[in-house]
């Protein structure tokens, strides 16, 4: 039986991963705090990776596959050194974040990096995930780096591309704020394809995880039509959003996948690796589904980490 090490899986998509395998018929073991519960089938090892002895139980046995999501490169670092030697094959779930460069469009992984993050440095996201990556990348070929874009489906704790879905749903026959679609598109992967493609690979190096590239208004229509949006849509300009407050991408007061002409690059990246290595995109229309189906069960009305409420979308409006 393949025995499997998920650092983390109590997460969302370190969930997904650890379910994954075990319909596979692999044995799960995951590490974390344990605030949240582990798939039902798995072992759960509590302990907090700031502490680095944590691993000290889990290097007394050798591990087929050891996959780690953690974004802080010293919890990455001290898990390679405890646990390197006793793992067969390696997968660290990176980021699009690592690149350098977001507006260079057709970019694939040779792309340069974010320097790599010292110890002590101020923590920065991108530069955790390189360091993270140079650390997993001396187990040489047992390593595998999963750069995922922007990962969506239900459960999503960001809440950027639900955001739609629940603005959708909630103005009915009311007009919906856009941000500009012109020349703009987008490129999201569900989760469970994430998941997929991890339990499965087999190769090693560097491979973007990323969904097809979409005109953003098509996506933006997908989910419209899902949600049986009737309304008007109001697509507003760069400008005017900024002078509004509005923010891109993610966060309070934003409107999410609208990314400005300097980020051009950051959801037009090359999937190729993905495909010629196995990778398999579910329809968009499967993931826009579900995702509607699971904002309205969460609550297309509650407090988020992305997007406007509907108060703010509705006062910008007005002041069109
Ligand atoms: N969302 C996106 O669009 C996107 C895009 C690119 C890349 N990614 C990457 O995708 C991954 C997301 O994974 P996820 O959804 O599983 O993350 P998550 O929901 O934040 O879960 C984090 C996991 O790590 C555990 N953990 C956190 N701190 C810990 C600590 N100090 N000690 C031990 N365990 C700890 C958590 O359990 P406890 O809290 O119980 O400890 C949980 O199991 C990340 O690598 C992220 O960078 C995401």
């Amino acid at each position: 039986m393949t025995n499997v090490l998920i650092l983390g899986g109590t997460g969302w998509l370190s969930g997904r991963i650890a379910r994954r395998w075990l319909e596979s018929g692999a044995a799960v073991t995951c590490l974390a705090r344990g605030g949240r519960l582990a798939p039902a089938g798995a072992v759960l090892v509590t302990g907090d990776r700031d502490d680095h002895e944590v691993y000290s139980a889990l290097a007394r046995k050798d591990w087929d596959h050891v996959v780690d999501i953690s974004s802080q490169a010293a919890h990455v670092v001290a898990a390679v050194e405890a646990l390197g030697d006793r793992t067969a094959r390696w997968t660290y779930v990176s980021s699009l974040s690592v690149y350098a460069d977001d507006a260079t469009v057709g970019a694939d992984e040779s792309a340069p990096r974010h320097p790599a993050a010292r110890p002590g440095d101020e923590y920065e996201y991108g530069a955790q995930k390189a360091a993270a990556e140079d650390a997993v990348m001396m187990l040489g070929d047992r390593a595998f780096i999963v750069r995922p874009g922007l990962i969506v489906g239900d459960g999503d704790p960001s809440d950027r591309f639900g955001y739609w879905a629940a603005a959708f749903s909630r103005a009915g026959e009311e007009p919906v704020l856009l941000p500009p679609l012109e020349r703009r598109s987008a490129q999201v992967i569900d989760v469970d394809d994430v998941a997929a493609y991890i339990v499965a690979a087999t190769r090693s190096g560097a491979v973007n995880a990323i969904g097809d590239e979409h005109p953003l208004a098509d996506l933006l229509q997908t989910v419209r039509e899902e949600a049986g949006h009737t309304g008007e849509t109001v697509v507003a300009d760069e400008e005017w959003l900024r002078a509004h407050g509005v923010a891109h991408w993610a966060g309070p007061l934003s409107l999410p996948l609208w990314l400005p002409p300097e980020m051009s690059g950051f959801m037009t990246r090359s999937n190729s690796a993905f495909h010629d290595s196995g990778g398999h995109l579910r329809p968009l229309a499967d993931t826009v589904r579900r995702v509607v189906a699971d904002e309205r069960t969460r609550g297309v009305d509650r407090e988020r980490r992305a997007g406007l409420t509907r108060a703010q979308e509705k006062a910008l409006l007005a002041d069109r």
